[in-house]
């Protein structure tokens, strides 16, 4: 029998992250039926932000580097559109597998598409509803040059039905006859695996941060929106020092290069304070061991990433978002996450309250029953008849 060959479009963190859910379940269940082959765009090229990841979450090793590296939005997405391309010649895959809404995204959804290879989308149907995002673009732009798409809530399967995708469509689907899915969440599969692995090692990450349970606040930041505009990372960190402070929290903070960047050029003496405050642990970027070790005992979550936002709610631990809108909406529905973009009184306010009443919260599960990766899977090979 022949093998499926499916290529993986991978380029940042998340998206390395989210691709092992999915090799592992073809080392675990396909690997008679399923090839896979893995493409990274070099869209992160640090090794915290890349490298580490395909170690410790024990990925094979990328089939193809594209190096493409930092660069404006329009010139990195072609170098990307013209690496991917030429390795869609070269390989001929089944289909193709993307995750999420980063550039990378966007590429492998034009590249794969105009020349007529399926694309399949993992994380479809999400909508900030904010085109300023860059993510909102790629996500809409990348769901419509899609013939399977996997909407990981109801939110975002009905986000699709909302903008013309019918669920009645019957096989053979193609681009103009594509097939929606609500699944659950394949980082859930992730965080239920990874986070026994991490219980199982051992790993001393906690004590070497001198960071005790429950009394500390992980924070994490890297959208444009806040790195790139210095009042509002003004705004936030200035709240979360003070709010340290007087509730003798200490607050973690494994940056993204971007924000140590802006704050070392555009707010130097901040950053200055940052490093020399006895609550504050600024630290580079951590792995996905550590990040889960992070998060299930901390007090609290503050962030502006999608997937840590979620991450918060699987080790049932209020989130603060700094945003103004999420498109993981049944959080804030929910009660345990609130949205306060980068307002130094709702941020304030929001903190207390969580402090006060973290107890009294709820976690319901939204995000599937951490097998989603083996049912995309298995959709995949009923697509060719497998
Ligand atoms: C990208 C995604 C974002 C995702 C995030 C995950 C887009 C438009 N954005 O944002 O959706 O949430 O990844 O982390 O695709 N840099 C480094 N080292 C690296 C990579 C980047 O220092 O290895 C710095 C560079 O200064 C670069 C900046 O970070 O200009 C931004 O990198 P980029 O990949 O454009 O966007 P992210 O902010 O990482
Ligand atoms: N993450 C990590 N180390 C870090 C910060 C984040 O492993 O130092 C993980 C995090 O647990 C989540 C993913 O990276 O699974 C989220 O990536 P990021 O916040 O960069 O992007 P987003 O989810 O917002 O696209």
């Amino acid at each position: 029998m022949s093998l499926i060959k499916i290529l993986n479009v991978v380029g940042a963190r998340p998206q390395i992250i989210k691709a092992s859910a999915i090799s592992r379940a073809i080392r675990n269940h396909f690997s008679q039926e399923i090839d896979e082959k893995i493409v990274h765009t070099g869209q992160h090229y640090d090794k915290e932000l890349s490298d580490v990841f395909f170690d410790e979450l024990e990925i094979h090793l990328p089939h193809y580097n594209l190096g493409v590296g930092s660069a404006r939005h329009g010139r990195q997405t072609s170098m990307m559109i013209t690496g991917i391309e030429e390795v869609l010649m070269k390989e001929k895959p089944d289909c193709v597998i993307l995750y999420g809404d980063t550039n990378s995204t966007l590429a492998g959804a034009l590249a794969a598409s105009k020349l007529h290879f399926p694309v399949v989308h993992i994380e479809a149907g999400l909508r900030s509803f904010n085109k300023s995002m860059p993510e909102e673009l790629n996500r809409i732009m990348s769901d419509h040059a899609s013939t399977l798409l996997f909407a990981p809530t109801n939110a975002a399967f009905k986000n699709l039905i909302s903008e013309g995708f019918r669920p009645e469509n019957s096989p053979p689907y193609t681009i103009d006859n594509p097939k929606i899915y609500l699944t659950g969440d394949i980082m859930y599969d992730n965080t239920l695996f990874y986070a026994s692995l991490a219980e199982k090692k051992k790993l001393l990450f906690l004590e070497n941060l001198n960071l005790k349970k429950d009394n500390y606040a992980l924070v994490t930041i890297h959208r444009d929106t806040n790195t790139d505009d210095v009042l509002r990372l003004e705004n936030i960190l200035g709240t979360l020092i003070s709010l340290g402070r007087q509730n003798s929290i200490t607050l973690v903070m494994p940056f993204h290069p971007r924000t140590v960047i802006s704050l070392k050029s555009k707010l130097p003496q901040l950053y200055g304070e940052l490093c020399n405050l006895e609550f504050v642990r600024i630290i580079p970027p951590v792995t996905f061991l550590e990040m889960i070790l992070l998060e299930k005992n901390s007090r609290m979550i503050i962030t502006d990433s999608g997937g840590v936002q979620k991450e918060s709610h699987f080790f049932k631990k209020p989130c603060i978002v700094l945003r103004k809108e999420t498109e993981w909406i049944e959080l804030v529905r929910n009660g345990t996450a609130r949205l306060v973009d980068a307002d130094p009184v709702r941020l304030r306010n929001d903190f207390l309250y969580f402090i006060e009443k973290h107890e009294e919260l709820e976690y319901p599960g939204f995000y599937g029953n951490g097998k989603t990766a083996e049912f995309i899977l298995q959709e995949i090979l009923l697509m060719f008849d497998k």
